[in-house]
């Protein structure tokens, strides 16, 4: 009998085929994201779950599904913060994320995020459209929509993970001082390849004119960005965030970008989403929003889904996911459906 396997939205390219190929799939077809009681049930039906970071798979599912059949879940995201890892490890479920294949397209957006944040592209197309350019009677303007130089300005990088990197890589491009802030220094190396230095968050955020955020959502990055590390920001200084909306306190930035404690910021992730449109951050000009689009381009979002059936295949196959998280659960049992 073929595994079966639960994909709680549509996805992707040519990876719902290889899926398909070696199991029997069920895929959610609605736009919207099954309820929890759906995943619930299916979980203790199925082999496999295919799940986005989305979809809240705490410790009860996990449960249901390991007393039955369940014995991994492909996460289609690099994130995993939706997910009790160590309750999987502890059942013996594997988990497997998207790493790598998406960090591109995510620096690419995070970039596009800080120059448009910078340079107030936002506001200023919102400028010509509504005709108050027009109302001006003024074609150019020595004082119009004057921002931030980009161009030697010093980037200050919040998590130095894959995407972190590839952001640096291309601080390269325009001539910028990058500073950096991890848990993890890199190896001198590494530093030094990247022109990156190492600081601790105080003078990261004191000297920065860019933040930029990149690290997962922990229990230690939660709000790690507040009033107190907003208020040593530069006043002509922006935010960028591109990785989860909690590691920001929303209010806080509110507060800062209305009081221009900060010059703008540029979010691709929100502590609520879908992002209300009454939300505070909403009605600021000095803002810059996006639906988190990090990895949504054609090829990335082909490629995560490519990956997500390679870690269901090679499982099947008995051998451990190319991109595992919790490596410790081979201890707990070994790859395989039998
Ligand atoms: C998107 O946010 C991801 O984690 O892949
Ligand atoms: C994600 O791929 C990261 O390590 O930044």
């Amino acid at each position: 009998m073929r595994p079966r396997v639960f994909v709680t939205r549509e996805i992707p390219g040519k990876g719902l085929e290889m899926i398909k190929q070696h199991f029997d799939v069920e895929v959610w077809s609605e736009y919207t994201a099954p309820p929890y009681e759906v995943i619930l049930e299916k979980a203790g039906q199925v082999d496999a779950l295919v799940t986005l970071l989305t979809d809240k798979i705490d410790c009860g599912l996990i449960e249901a599904g390991a007393r039955n059949r369940l014995r991994i879940i492909s996460q289609y995201a690099v994130g995993f913060d939706n997910i009790d890892i160590g309750c999987a490890t502890r059942n013996g479920v594997y988990v497997t994320n998207t790493p790598g294949v998406l960090t591109d397209a995510t620096a690419d957006l995070t970039w596009a995020l800080i120059l448009a944040t910078a340079r107030r592209i936002v506001e200023a197309d919102k400028f010509v459209r509504s005709g108050e350019w027009y109302e001006t009677e003024t074609g150019w303007h020595p004082m119009m929509m004057l921002g931030l130089e980009v161009h030697g300005a010093t980037l200050g990088v919040i998590g130095m993970g894959r995407i972190g990197r590839a952001v640096a890589r291309r601080a390269r491009g325009f001539d910028m001082r990058v500073l950096y802030y991890d848990k993890y220094r890199l190896p001198e190396e590494a530093e030094r390849s990247l022109c990156v230095s190492y600081v601790d968050l105080d003078t990261l955020l004191r000297e920065s004119d860019v933040v930029t955020i990149h690290t997962p959502l922990t229990k230690e990055t939660y709000h790690l960005i507040g009033e107190n590390e907003l208020r040593k920001m530069k006043p002509t200084a922006i935010l960028v965030n591109t990785s989860r909306g909690k590691v920001i306190d929303t209010y806080a930035l509110a507060r800062a970008l209305s009081e221009k404690w900060i010059a703008g910021a540029g979010l691709d992730v929100h502590e609520e989403e879908p992002l209300p449109p009454d939300h505070p951050l909403v009605k600021l000009d000095n803002v810059v929003l996006a639906p988190h689009i990090g990895s949504a381009t054609h090829k990335t979002r082909a490629r995560m889904a490519a990956l997500v059936a390679e870690n269901l295949i090679a499982f099947l196959n008995g051998e451990a996911p190319p991109t595992l998280v919790n490596r410790e659960v081979v201890k707990v049992r070994s790859p395989g459906f039998k």
